[in-house]
C-alpha cells in the first residue's frame, strides 16, 4: 500500500477520532447510505487536497462508499491530523500528509496524489488544480471534474476561468449557502478562538481584538471574540462590509489607527499582507497576531522576520519575535498560517457535516453531467437538502407552505 504519513502506528487513535466525528456527522452519514446503495463514483478515481482531519476521514469514507478509489494530502503543511492519516492509511486509502511537512514535501505530496492519475479532483485552496493546470498538464484529459472548497480556492478559479485557462468545470461548494453561512461563519467563529486559546491561553475578556476582514469569516471571529468579553475593532476595505460592522455594534477603522489599540489581531481577508511589515512598529510591546484566512500570506511574516533581532519557540504554536528598534516583542501563532488548523483541530465536525455533504453532492453532480470548463454552483435544490438533512441530524422539524402561500409569492396580482 502506497502512503506517507507521520507515524502507521497511530492509527488506533485515529479511528477513535473518526468514530467521534461520525457522532456528529449525521448529515453526511445520511449521504453515505445513500451512495452506498446507488455507487454513483463507481469506476472514479479521486484526487483530494484538504485538510487531513477527523471530518475529512469521514467524507473519504463516503466516497470510498459510493465506490470511489481515493488519494488524499493535505492543503496546508501544518493542518493534517496525523492519527487521522494513518486510519486513513490503514483503511487503504493513498495518504500523502504530514503535520509540520516542508514545502518541498508539500508539492512531492500534491504529486504523488496526481500520480494516482485522478478523474476528479476535490481541493482547497486551489494548489492541486494548479499543480495540473501548469506541471501535470497531461493528466487533464482525464478529469471530469473538480470540486472547491474554500473562498480563497474559488476567488483563484475564476481568476483563472476568466484568462481561458482553466480545463475542466470546477463546482464552488464554497458557494452553497449550506456552506460559507455555516462553515466560513461559525466554523471558523469558533475554532479561530480555539486555536489562539490554545497557543497563547489568554483570557479574551478586557481585550482589544482587531478583526481584519468582515466577510463570513471576520463576522463569526468578530461574533465569538465579543462573546468572550473582549473588545472588538473591525478593519475593512469594503464599505457594505463596513457599514455591516459598524451596525453589528464593533468599532470601525482604518488599520493604522486600531495598530497601538489591539492586543489581538487576526487576520480573515483571503488577500495578501492585510497586515503589513509597516505595521509591526505601530504595535504595542507584546501584542499577538494569528491569521485564519486561506494562506499564509495574510500577515506579512517574512517582514517581521526581517525587522526581528531575535525569534524564538516559547510555546506550542507560539512564537516569540523581537522587533531590532526598541525591543519591542510581537507574538505569532501557528507560524501565521490557519490559525485554528495549525493550533486546534479546525472546525467542528457538525459544520464540516455540511460543507462535506455539499462536497459529496457536487461530486455526485458533476460526475453526472458533462459540463463544459468553467465555474459552477450547486442548484438551490441540493443546498437545500442538504439544510433539511441537517435539521433532520439535529432533530429539528420545519413547516411548510400551503398551497395558498405557495400561489401568493408566485403571483404579482394580489396588493393592498
Ligand atoms: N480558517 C478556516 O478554516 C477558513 C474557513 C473558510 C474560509 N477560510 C478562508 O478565510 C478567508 C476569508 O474568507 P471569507 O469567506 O470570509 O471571505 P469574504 O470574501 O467573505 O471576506 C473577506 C473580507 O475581507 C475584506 N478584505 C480584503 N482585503 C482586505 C484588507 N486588506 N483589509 C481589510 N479587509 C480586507 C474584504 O473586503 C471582505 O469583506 C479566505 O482565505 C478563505 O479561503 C478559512
Amino acid at each position: 500500500m502506497d502512503y506517507k504519513v507521520k507515524d502507521i502506528k497511530l492509527s488506533r487513535e485515529g479511528k477513535m477520532q473518526l468514530e467521534w466525528a461520525e457522532k456528529e456527522m449525521g448529515a453526511l452519514l445520511e449521504v453515505k447510505k445513500h451512495f452506498q446503495k446507488e455507487k454513483p463514483f463507481k469506476g472514479e478515481r479521486v484526487g483530494m487536497a484538504l485538510h487531513v482531519t477527523k471530518e475529512t476521514g469521514v467524507l473519504v469514507r463516503t466516497l470510498i462508499a459510493g465506490g470511489a478509489k481515493v488519494a488524499i494530502t493535505g492543503c496546508n503543511p501544518l493542518s493534517t491530523q496525523d492519527d487521522v492519516a494513518a486510519a486513513l492509511a490503514e483503511e487503504g486509502v493513498h495518504v500523502y500528509a504530514k503535520k509540520g511537512e516542508t514545502k518541498e514535501e508539500y508539492y512531492e505530496y500534491l504529486n504523488k496524489v496526481l500520480d494516482f492519475n485522478p478523474t476528479a479532483t476535490i481541493d482547497d485552496g486551489l494548489d492541486l488544480v494548479t499543480e495540473l493546470h501548469t506541471k501535470r498538464t497531461d493528466l487533464l484529459k482525464d478529469i471530469k471534474v473538480g470540486t472547491e472548497e474554500t473562498t480563497t480556492g474559488v476567488i483563484r478559479a475564476r481568476a483563472m476561468a476568466k484568462e481561458g485557462a482553466l480545463k475542466y468545470a470546477v463546482i464552488a461548494v464554497n458557494d452553497n449557502k449550506t456552506k460559507h453561512l455555516f462553515d466560513n461563519y461559525y466554523g471558523t467563529g469558533q475554532s479561530t478562538i480555539d486555536g489562539i486559546l490554545r497557543a497563547t491561553n489568554i483570557l479574551f475578556a478586557g481585550k482589544t481584538f482587531v478583526v481584519v476582514g468582515y466577510g463570513s469569516c471576520g463576522k463569526g471571529v468578530a461574533l465569538r471574540a465579543k462573546g468572550m468579553g473582549g473588545n472588538v475593532i473591525v478593519v475593512e476595505v469594503n464599505p457594505i462590509a463596513a457599514l455591516q460592522a459598524k451596525m453589528d455594534g464593533f468599532i470601525v477603522m482604518p488599520l493604522e489607527h486600531a495598530l497601538p489599540l489591539g492586543d489581538v489581531f487576526i487576520t480573515v481577508t483571503g488577500n495578501k499582507h492585510a497586515i503589513p511589515k509597516t505595521a509591526f512598529r505601530s504595535m504595542k510591546d507584546g501584542a499577538i497576531l494569528a491569521n485564519s484566512g486561506h494562506f499564509d500570506v495574510e500577515i506579512d511574516v517574512k517582514g517581521l522576520e526581517q525587522m526581528s533581532y531575535s525569534k524564538r519557540r516559547l510555546r506550542w504554536q507560539l512564537d516569540e519575535y523581537t522587533l531590532r528598534r526598541g525591543k519591542k516583542k510581537i507574538y505569532l501563532c501557528a507560524e501565521g498560517r490557519l490559525v485554528n488548523l495549525g493550533a486546534a483541530e479546525g472546525h467542528p465536525s457538525t459544520v464540516m457535516s455540511l460543507s462535506f455533504c455539499g462536497q459529496a453532492l457536487a461530486l455526485e453532480y458533476g460526475l453526472k453531467r458533462k459540463l463544459e470548463p468553467g465555474i459552477y454552483t450547486l442548484p438551490e435544490h441540493i443546498d437545500e437538502r442538504i439544510a433539511r438533512l441537517q435539521l433532520k441530524a439535529m432533530g429539528v422539524k420545519i413547516g411548510a407552505l400551503t398551497k395558498e402561500q405557495e400561489r401568493y409569492l408566485n403571483s404579482w396580482k394580489e396588493g393592498t
